[in-house]
């Protein structure tokens, strides 16, 4: 073993880290006894401290229902950042964070627990002698988020400071919405306190650092966007698979189901990136105009209750990774009368000039046979003159894979000859491996996403509209759905790649789904 840094060891690196300074800032986490805060947002504070990228002045208010001691809800915090931080915990930088770290129980739809809030941050700032910039973060239950954005407003906390004008800024987490009309009324709360560059609506697939690469893998390579439309691409086929069933969030799960919970959101940006229009420059706002345009331009889909463009089905019981599971209704708290989707594929068609005609498969499913995130571009064949065999033609398409995770790379499937005296061809692969490349300690999603909401930069983040225009494209299968009740509800067995009728979608334009990985 050496004592080589990370970036020795991976001299790609070098160069790419840029410090990035945030304003002094007061962070509020509403949900703050939550999971999600002792998960993920916690231990990516930590890690900002770890990589220095943390304000000079930073303070964490962490607010809740339930009364936790500050010393108490510290603690809580600790072990958080033992149990799931990805580099282990460092006293010196923690502490730094964890000084500044308080608890402020109190109602969501409590005025008072609201000014009191504010009083506290007022007094930070005038112990500092400077304004700072106040963070909201509501990681609560979607049926809170609206109480808490109209507190915020009466207390006078999500207005910009008067001399400085220094504003305020709430990141707000899934899921935003039931369907397009609750989105829309979400949005207007929102925006009758907050102005839209004062939003960030997290989707944390956007701060995966393979979804951000896929729009340098489009436009920062010429060979790739030439060939990226109707006159090479056959289709597209994306892959948002997991081999988790719904563990101890039934109770949430079975008022969400596949398409609310992963096709509306991740899913569906996953789509807007890979099929969207060169933005005119990387701003937030031009990448999002092309993202949102994208979007619209996605056909109303065909909703039969035995065909049409969508799929939806449940997990039965079987085996994952060799071990038995059990099936979907079987799970905590689901109602016996459920007939939520724990998978659902969906076959688009995206009315643009560059897409017309090339089918865009998506799927996503729980207790899948393998966590598997994937988009793959499949290429037209070339014409069948060359390399038959008798009458078969026996060329495999070009296939270009872009894998999310858990193997984050980018494949290439071209054609080789086999060695030996005959002429015959073999579908190889060409890999680039960012973990071989580049190290795989990468920063977690929100990292980057709390990260960017504390500079300013809103790319990442979910503009309004498009939140409604994905929304109103899944609507309608919503309403479908509920209408047909149990009818048309497919089982796949646990550990496999879905149901028998998801294939249905791609035999009938003689398309297969790849098998991931
Ligand atoms: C969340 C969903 O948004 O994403 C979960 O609510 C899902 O049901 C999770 O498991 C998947 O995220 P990741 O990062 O593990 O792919």
């Amino acid at each position: 073993m050496t004592n080589e840094t990370e970036e020795q060891r991976h001299p790609f690196l070098k160069g790419l880290s840029k410090h990035r300074g945030a304003p002094p800032t007061v962070m509020v986490i509403f949900g703050a006894s939550g999971d999600l805060t002792a998960r993920k947002l916690v231990p990516a504070i930590f890690n900002l401290g770890v990589d220095n990228l943390l304000p000079g002045e930073f303070h964490l208010i962490g607010y809740g229902r339930k009364p936790i001691e500050d010393d108490s809800f510290r603690e809580i915090m600790d072990e958080a950042i033992d149990e799931h931080s990805r580099r282990p915990l460092n006293k010196d930088i923690w502490e730094r964070v964890r000084q500044n770290m308080v608890y402020h129980d109190g109602g969501y739809d409590d005025l008072d627990a609201f000014k009191s809030l504010a009083e506290r941050i007022n007094k930070i700032e005038s112990d500092l002698g400077r304004d700072v910039q106040r963070l909201f973060y509501i990681s609560t239950p979607p049926g809170v988020f609206q109480p808490i954005i109209k507190n915020l407003g009466r207390s006078g906390m999500a207005k910009a400071h008067v001399h400085t004008k220094i504003a305020s800024k709430v990141i707000i987490e899934k899921p935003f919405g039931r369907d397009l009309e609750s989105a829309r009324e979400l949005n207007s709360v929102i925006n009758s306190v907050f102005e839209e560059p004062q939003v960030y609506r997290i989707d944390h697939y956007l701060g995966k650092e393979t979804v951000q690469d896929l729009l340098v893998q489009r436009f920062a390579n010429s060979i790739f966007e030439p060939m990226w439309n109707r006159e090479y691409v056959d289709n597209v086929q994306i892959t948002v698979a997991e081999s988790l069933g719904v563990g101890t969030r039934g109770g949430y799960y079975d008022t969400s189901g596949a398409l609310r919970d992963m096709i509306q959101n991740h899913t569906m940006q996953l789509v807007a990136l890979t099929a969207m229009e060169p933005p005119v420059s990387l701003d937030p706002e031009s990448i999002r105009d092309e993202k949102v345009k994208v979007i619209k331009a996605i056909q109303p889909l065909e909703l039969k209750a035995d065909g049409g463009d969508v799929v939806r089905a449940r997990y039965t019981d079987g085996l994952v990774s060799g071990k038995p599971v059990k099936g979907y209704k079987e799970e905590e708290g689901i109602p016996a009368d459920s007939s939520t989707e724990t998978y659902a594929a969906l076959r688009l068609s995206i009315n643009n000039w560059r897409w017309q005609g090339v089918p865009f498969y998506i799927r996503s499913g729980k207790r899948m046979a393998r966590r598997a995130s994937e988009i793959a571009i499949q290429f037209k064949r070339p014409p069948g003159i060359l390399f038959s065999e008798g009458k078969k033609f026996n060329v495999a398409p070009n296939t270009m894979v872009i894998s999310i995770q858990p193997d984050e790379g980018v494949t290439l499937v071209m054609n080789s000859k086999i060695p030996g005296l005959e002429t015959r061809t073999q579908p190889v692969k060409m890999h680039f491996r960012y973990s071989t490349t580049f190290g795989s300690n990468t920063p977690e999603a929100y990292e980057r996403l709390i990260l960017d909401a504390m500079i300013g930069d809103s790319t990442l983040f979910i503009r309004g509209d498009e939140t409604e225009a994905s929304w109103k494209l899944v609507t309608p299968i919503l309403k479908h759905w509920e209408e047909c009740g149990q009818n048309g509800l497919e089982d796949y067995a646990s550990g496999s790649w879905g149901p028998l009728a998801s294939e249905r979608l791609l035999w009938e334009k003689n398309h297969q789904w790849r098998r991931s990985g």
